[in-house]
């Protein structure tokens, strides 16, 4: 019935109950009575990153939080605003287009139209598309990936490089290591992924989730989001719930897998999840910084829990099990 048009071809056919393959158990679903008004995340103003207010604030967020959003950055509004023009257009084309990029026929691993996270492994599929896109090269980029986006993705990126080595250096310099050199800096950035999220309003929100809780396999990740909120991290004491409150021109950061154990757990990676929408579409677009394991070795990081992917939607759901990883480096 879905003609191969994602879950916004679900969305868009007016259905009046959720398909049954999304209805996620209870505990998947998030239960508004969890959601923690009192705390929220740092917000920190990055017009002097170098200041030591600065620097402390960032290092504390990430060992308290894992998450924080940055103001005041060195990226654009204009590049911000752009790529997310660029994801409406992407994911306005017609079926049979981003179906090119699908697991079955795209071309390259590196470019993948996905709907839904896993489907194959998960109880129950998620209610959102996503277009991922893995950076090779400039040249790579032209040559694969939908025109639609591909330059307003490469800018985004490119943009956003300045503030990720910014704040890596920052949560290095908080562990003491002192001079980040470039061998550490690839370590840290050995690649990045751009992901394309788009969330369409959905008949029976609370049944379902945009993303189920999960943390990211990343080093940082570096996430936009529209003006419709629905992101939630959890909170220091394990039950609650805090809202990522969307703010124009902001960024929002998290620690990833990669770095919690690089900092020997003193930065945290913290499971999110994401809400579906009754009455609006929603997009974002994270950039996953990745250590550099590279692209085959990527593979053969193994966690012991199986629900664990590494698909090219980059994120994992552990539950928190961050011990059980092992990086092959
Ligand atoms: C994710 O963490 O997987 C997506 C976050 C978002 O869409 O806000
Ligand atoms: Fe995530």
């Amino acid at each position: 019935i879905n003609q191969g048009n994602g879950v916004k071809g679900l969305s868009e056919m007016g259905l009046k109950a959720l398909p049954k393959q999304y209805i996620q158990p209870l505990e998947e679903r998030m239960c508004m009575t969890n959601v923690q008004a009192h705390d929220s995340i740092p917000v920190i103003d990055m017009s002097n990153p170098e200041d030591p207010k600065v620097t402390k604030s960032i290092c504390e967020a990430a060992s308290k939080w894992g998450f924080f959003q940055i103001v005041n950055h060195d990226v654009p509004v204009e590049v911000l605003e752009n790529v997310k023009d660029a994801t409406y257009k992407f994911f306005a084309l017609p079926a049979e287009v981003k179906n090119k990029y699908s697991k079955e026929h795209s071309s390259s691993n590196n470019v993948r139209f996905g709907t839904s996270f896993t489907p194959q492994a998960e109880k129950a599929l998620e209610w959102k598309d996503y277009l991922s896109l893995f950076y090779v090269s400039e040249e790579e980029a032209f040559a694969l990936w939908p025109s639609v986006c591909r330059e307003q993705v490469l800018d985004y990126m490119k943009k956003s490089e300045v503030v990720i080595k910014q704040l890596l250096k920052v949560l290095m310099n908080g562990l003491n290591l002192h001079e980040i050199d470039e061998t550490k800096e690839l370590l840290l950035m050995g690649s990045m992924r751009t992901n394309l999220n788009y969330y369409p309003k959905c008949p029976n929100p609370e049944l379902t989730v945009g993303v189920g809780r999960h943390s990211d396999v990343s080093t940082l990740t570096i996430l936009l989001q529209d003006e419709i909120g629905g992101l939630f991290v959890r909170g220091n004491d394990s039950d609650n719930w805090i809202h990522v409150p969307p703010i124009k021109g902001s960024l929002v950061i998290n620690v990833g897998d990669a770095l919690q154990i690089i900092s020997n757990g003193k930065y945290r990676s913290v499971e999110h999840r994401v809400v579906a929408n009754g009455s609006k579409n929603r997009i974002s677009v994270p950039i996953f910084v990745n250590p550099m394991l590279g692209r085959n070795r990527t593979t053969e990081t193994k966690r012991k829990h199986n629900r664990c992917s590494f698909s090219p939607y980059n994120s994992c759901k552990n539950y928190g099990k961050h011990n059980s990883t092992r990086y092959v480096l």
